[in-house]
């Protein structure tokens, strides 16, 4: 299974580096899945200038930067989003990378973890993501754990520092849900071998 996290914040000194370095550690955890990170910095895309959506668009030229963003999301099985809140809502980079999509992610589960430096950690740009991945044809995953305060939560190398009674619960919930992640990945799997053989 091949695992894309999902870097939703492209600005300079993010917290989402820690927050990307803690998910990647506990993936190395999750047997049978190969996690890379898909950082969206390193996707410069324009603001969706395509003349049609892209679902009614048979003619599409994208660029370099918007091809490579399409091709990567597309190979994954299976996503992780990473998104922190910007005014209630997931950051316009992501959102706009999310309006390229045609079926490229299209019935493959994804996961959010949701982070802020408030005690909302991101609530309400996870519930706002669900709904663009919902519309682009991805099955995002009931589980999610807002992660409060994530710029105690972590060090910069991705270690949990805080010692709080919450940190143990961020501990054992997210490798428990890349695990689920990965168990839903090949259970779509199947079931689309499964339906392409006509069985
Ligand atoms: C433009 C902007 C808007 C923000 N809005 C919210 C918000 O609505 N809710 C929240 O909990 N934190 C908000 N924050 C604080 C972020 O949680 C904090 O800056 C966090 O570090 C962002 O993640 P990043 O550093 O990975 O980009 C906002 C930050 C920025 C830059």
């Amino acid at each position: 299974m091949r695992i894309e996290v999902i870097l939703g914040s492209t600005r300079p000194g993010r917290l989402g580096d820690r927050v990307c370095r803690f998910v990647i550690g506990k993936a190395a955890l999750v047997n049978g899945a190969e996690f890379t990170v898909l950082d969206l910095a390193d996707h410069p895309m324009p603001f969706f200038d395509e003349p049609l959506a892209p679902l009614a668009n048979h003619d599409r030229r994208p660029s370099a930067p918007v091809r490579a963003w399409l091709e990567a999301m597309a190979a994954a099985d299976a996503y992780v989003f990473l998104t922190p809140e910007y005014n209630h809502a997931p950051p316009a980079a992501l959102k706009n990378a999310l309006d390229f999509l045609a079926t490229e992610a299209a019935g493959k589960p994804a996961t959010i973890v949701s982070y802020s430096t408030t005690a909302h950690g991101g609530a309400l740009a996870g519930q706002h993501l669900r709904l663009s991945l919902s519309k682009a044809g991805m099955l995002p995953l009931p589980r999610s754990l807002p992660l409060a305060h994530a710029h105690r939560l972590f060090d910069p190398t991705g270690e949990l520092v805080e010692r709080s009674d919450w940190a143990p619960r961020v501990a054992e919930f997210v490798p428990a849900s890349l695990r689920d992640l990965v168990e839903h990945a090949r259970a779509l799997k199947t079931l689309e071998e499964a339906t392409t053989s006509g069985m």
